[in-house]
């Protein structure tokens, strides 16, 4: 469903240039939910951002649903959403006008819209916020507004940049769990990423170890427990970074 390509991406930080992103390589399959890991700073956002086409890398190619980001950006970013858990909306807006913006942005037909928005709003319990501005809305609702808009053109592929970032741990597992129930509900490809360790092992199946913009470690989990001999992933990255 995604294929990197020697993905490389040049910043400049107080005028010397260093590589966000060097000759990245991985996949990821159709209906697996894959864990971008990695410490503040090692490339995830930028590693996203050039999946959605908001970046152009300097070297290599990305595909997603078998085109290229680059070249056919709005047919595939038709076909997939993204959202961030820092992702803000203007203050003064209801949910309902934050679906309705979207639905419009996607070209949702019109007669579709409320059957849509009365099943996302089943599916996160926002039904008694739809009237609510952004600014009133207490962080879990704000996720899972976010979430629902996440699925507003039927996304055969996700990005979840950091989804659970900052949140308080019950709205955490709660939105990991609205996360599991998406990908089994829809079969829906998910790039998940975070600094979490503990976050990725339990959501995914495989994952890739970024590090100052290389990937340096990748597989399943169970794969790489079994071959570094660790019980948890942490023990093993802690160790991969003081390198
Ligand atoms: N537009 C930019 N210009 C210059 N440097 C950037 C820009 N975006 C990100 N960076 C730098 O690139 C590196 C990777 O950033 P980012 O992809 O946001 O990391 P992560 O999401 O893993 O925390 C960081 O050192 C960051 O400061
Ligand atoms: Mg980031």
């Amino acid at each position: 469903m995604i294929e990197i390509n020697s993905v490389t991406k040049k910043f400049k930080s107080s005028g010397k240039e260093f590589h966000a992103l060097d000759s990245v390589n991985f996949g990821i399959k159709r209906g697996e939910i894959f864990g971008l890991l990695g410490p503040n700073g090692a490339g995830k956002t930028t590693l996203i951002n050039i999946l959605t086409g908001l970046l152009v890398p300097d070297e290599g190619t990305v595909r997603i649903m078998g085109k290229d980001v680059t070249r056919h950006r709005n047919d595939v970013l038709e076909r997939m959403n993204a959202v961030s858990g820092d992702s803000k909306f203007h203050w003064l807006l209801t949910s309902k006008e934050i679906l309705r913006f979207y639905f419009s942005a996607y070209n949702i037909p019109k007669e579709k819209r409320e059957e849509k928005t009365r099943s996302l709003a089943g599916m996160f319990e926002i039904e008694g916020i739809m009237n609510k501005k952004f600014a009133w809305l207490s962080t879990g609702e704000r996720m899972r507004l976010i979430l629902a808009k996440s699925l507003i053109n039927d996304p055969e592929v996700l990005l979840l940049d950091e989804p659970t970032l900052g949140l308080d741990p019950d709205i955490a597992i709660k939105t990991r769990k609205l996360i599991l129930d998406v990908n089994r509900r829809y079969g829906t490809t998910i790039l998940l990423t975070s600094h979490y360790m503990k976050e990725v092992e339990e959501m995914c199946g495989r994952i890739a170890f970024i590090h100052r913009g290389r990937i340096i470690d990748i597989g399943k989990i169970k794969d790489i427990k079994r071959r570094t001999k660790k019980k948890t992933l942490e023990e093993y990255f802690v160790e991969m970074v003081k390198k």
